[in-house]
């Protein structure tokens, strides 16, 4: 839910003739959520978004189930997850519910097709790695710590840069809307003063790459479980220009102004998205609590309502022992959870983390997948004991 923006020739009014160098029309397409009712762009293109020449079934995915036998907080190593594939089907999904598919990917392949999720809004964090994004709404150069939110409907692909020998990304797929936390927008959409990134701290497509090409060019799309090819006789960016308020934006973890206080704060603090029935947190390097006799770690917390997932990009993680890079811990509702041994001692006096992570909590059980099961390190639960 950024800011209205433009980008490209567009008429001076909506729905009415515009024309072409060689006399057409440009075609007009209204790009809107939630029926009409929601955020939308009008884009225009050079040809209509409806010329499909040929339609197939690319694939059904389903996400096979892991059920642990009982209920038990989890640490995943990712960090040996192998490269391979690409940005989209590269992506191992490690948990989900019926809100959101949280994954992981180290992709190797570049995309020979562009993508629409015609369902979720999607956020790829980039751990490692950067390239552009290549969109109907113009081009989005990324790099490492960016949040890319891309609208559900976008017709998108990544371009990895040849120079970028690592790619490592964490995925957030989620059915509803990705956007600030309401509390910290006003009721005409601009940030508050106590939010802790604003609107200069978005980036928005500021080029357009507006091809002409024709050929034969694949559009997956996704819905539901089902994948389908989709080709198109020209190059879907064909975009000459468009404006709104629903676009694909990038926000960067390091222009996140972490919320400090005397004594510890609670989570909200980190808050940097809200989803449907989920929220997107980031733990970024800060000063820590300043009262003379304050505990710098977490207290011990039980999550009654909701389930936590966290990734660790970079840092040492204060109240965690034996976490890595890429590590993902989930603590599941009904159990509490909180520093390990030794850990309140030791932060003592201490005036500053360099932790770097990416939590999302859901308010609905999150489900495992067999490849959750690789990367399980069953000894984790029983770390709490000296
Ligand atoms: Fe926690």
């Amino acid at each position: 839910m950024p800011a209205y923006h433009r980008l490209g020739e567009i008429p001076p009014k909506r729905h009415t003739q515009f024309r072409q160098p060689d006399g057409s029309l440009y075609a007009e397409e209204v790009f809107g959520t939630e029926g009409f009712a929601g955020n939308y762009s009008i884009l225009y293109y050079r040809y209509p978004p409806t010329r499909v020449t040929k339609i197939a079934k690319y694939a059904d995915l389903h996400y096979e189930e892991w059920d642990p036998g009982v209920q038990r907080h989890l640490h995943l190593k990712t960090k040996p997850l192998l490269e391979g594939g690409d940005p989209i089907f590269g992506r191992q999904v490690l948990m989900f519910n019926k809100d959101v598919a949280l994954g992981v990917v180290r992709p190797n392949e570049q995309m020979s097709y562009f993508y629409r999720n015609g369902e979720c809004d999607e956020v790829y964090f980039i751990h490692d790695g950067h390239g552009v994004v290549e969109t109907n709404f113009g081009l989005l150069p990324y790099h490492e710590g960016d949040y890319i939110i891309i609208p559900r409907g976008t017709t998108y692909r990544f371009q990895l840069a040849s120079d970028s020998a690592e790619n490592r990304f964490l995925t957030i797929e989620a059915r509803g809307t990705i956007e600030p936390p309401h509390r910290y927008v006003n009721k005409n959409g601009q940030l508050l003063e106590h939010a802790p990134y604003c609107e200069r701290d978005l980036r928005r497509p500021e080029e357009l790459a507006s091809h002409s090409e024709h050929g034969e060019f694949e559009v997956r799309l996704k819905v539901g479980e089902r994948v389908t090819s989709y080709w198109y006789d020209y190059h879907p960016c064909n975009v000459v220009g468009w404006d709104g308020y629903e676009y694909p934006w990038i926000f960067n973890i390091a222009d996140f102004e972490p919320i400090t206080g005397r004594v510890h704060q609670p989570p909200p603090v980190h808050q940097t998205f809200q989803g449907p029935n989920f929220v997107v947190c980031s733990f970024v390097p800060r000063k820590l609590d300043y009262h003379p006799l304050s505990i710098a770690v977490p207290y011990n917390h039980s999550n009654i309502d909701s389930d936590e997932m966290i990734y660790y990009v970079n840092g040492n993680f204060g109240s965690r022992r034996g976490i890595e890079r890429s590590s993902i811990t989930l603590h599941p509702r009904g159990i509490p959870h909180g520093p390990q041994p030794g850990v309140v001692e030791k932060s003592l006096g201490a005036e500053r983390t360099e932790e770097l992570a990416v939590m999302v909590d859901t308010f609905y059980p999150l489900k495992l997948t067999v490849a959750a099961h690789q990367h399980d390190d069953s000894a984790y639960p029983m770390s709490w004991l000296d």
